[in-house]
């Protein structure tokens, strides 16, 4: 520690009221490297550190007028991040004891050797280290919890523009969300990865923002044009959300949500490993969801038959591994929204 540039920056206040404590003492902290001021007593320590910004004030305990035990005390109000080390001769040990209950960091007696000293520094540093890195942790922590707040209200307001446009796609983003979170639980993913799925799950359609609204609520079937105006939406999207430093990481789902296993998919046909795992996780939730909720050109599928389309996809529209957890979870879902009901007792 001594003479780093660290201790050139840090302040000491030495109160005694004898002379040759505040000199001797004084002379050695700056030969340590540290700056150094004096006090006689109490109230001129007290007057001192209201107006300075001290790391550590070494105090005697019995001065004449404001003694060191009533100085500690107005230090720690005034200034509660100096530490305080009281000087004490032997006979006043109680009061040591009791500076120590009272919130002084340690105490020191004379006569003392400038090695006790110097290690009561380094102690006092090793805390201040250990404060600020605690500080620092916390800190990040906060930053780290406002960024995810901030992720989400932007999320949520995307999804919002999509479903304000989008009647028949309302919930279906939470719904592709929770599904598809679930699924990659199962697939060991960790809680920093499910926070991109569940991310780029909400977001996945948001480029349909950028679908004429006639379009996207067309009773009926679409004309070959609708049709490539819809398959925009995944580069819609991307362009959308390129800007948003924090989800950047959920591009790869918003742009491939609709590529298919063997390549027939969109928008760039991509196959089998080369298609993102978190978009191979999403294709069948979405699937899933589609096909089971209202749409503009047809009524919903009953669950059954969802799942054994996603059954058939297997190998063609959808990684097999994956669809597999997908119908597992949903069929989990299913049993506990409508337990099965017991036969009834066959008559005698
Ligand atoms: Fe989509
Ligand atoms: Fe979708």
């Amino acid at each position: 520690m001594h003479g780093s540039s660290k201790t050139q920056m840090l302040r000491i206040l030495v109160v005694d009221d004898e002379e040759h404590i505040r000199t001797s003492l004084s002379i050695f902290l700056q030969s340590k490297g540290f700056e150094v001021d004096v006090a006689c007593d109490g109230r001129e320590a007290v007057s001192t550190i209201s107006t300075q910004e001290y790391f550590l004030v070494f105090t005697d305990i019995s001065m004449p007028g404001m003694d060191g035990l009533e100085a500690l005390a107005r230090i720690r109000t005034i200034s509660p991040d100096t530490e305080v080390v009281m000087i004490t001769a032997n006979l006043e040990l109680e009061n040591a004891v009791l500076a120590m209950r009272c919130g002084a960091f340690d105490f020191i007696t004379k006569p003392f050797y400038f090695d006790s000293i110097e290690a009561t520094i380094g102690r006092v540093l090793a805390k201040h280290d250990h404060e600020n890195e605690a500080r620092r942790m916390e800190r990040e922590k906060e930053k780290l919890i406002y960024e995810q707040k901030a992720a989400l209200d932007t999320t949520l307001a995307f999804v919002r523009a999509v479903e304000e446009k989008d009647r028949y796609t309302k919930g279906h983003s939470e719904r592709v969300a929770r599904l598809s979170v679930k699924v990659a639980k199962l697939l060991n993913y960790t809680s920093q990865d499910l926070e991109r799925i569940r991310y780029g799950s909400l977001l996945h359609d948001v480029g349909k923002i950028g679908v004429p609204r006639d379009i996207l609520n067309k009773p009926g079937k679409l004309t070959k044009h609708e049709f490539q105006v819809i398959m925009k939406h995944p580069d819609v999207g991307v362009r959308i959300l390129s800007p948003v430093t924090f989800l950047q990481d959920t591009l790869p789902i918003v742009l491939h949500h609709h590529e298919n296993w063997d390549g027939t998919g969109y928008p760039h046909g991509l196959k089998e490993e080369d298609i993102p795992f978190d978009a191979r996780i999403v294709r069948p939730c979405d699937f899933y969801d589609a096909v089971t909720s209202n749409r503009s050109y047809r009524r919903p599928m009953p669950p059954e038959a969802a799942l054994q389309m996603i059954s058939d996809g297997k190998g063609t529209l959808f990684d097999a591994r994956i669809a597999d957890v997908v119908m597992k979870v949903i069929q989990k879902d299913l049993a506990r929204v409508s337990p099965p009901t017991p036969s009834p007792h066959p008559s005698p």
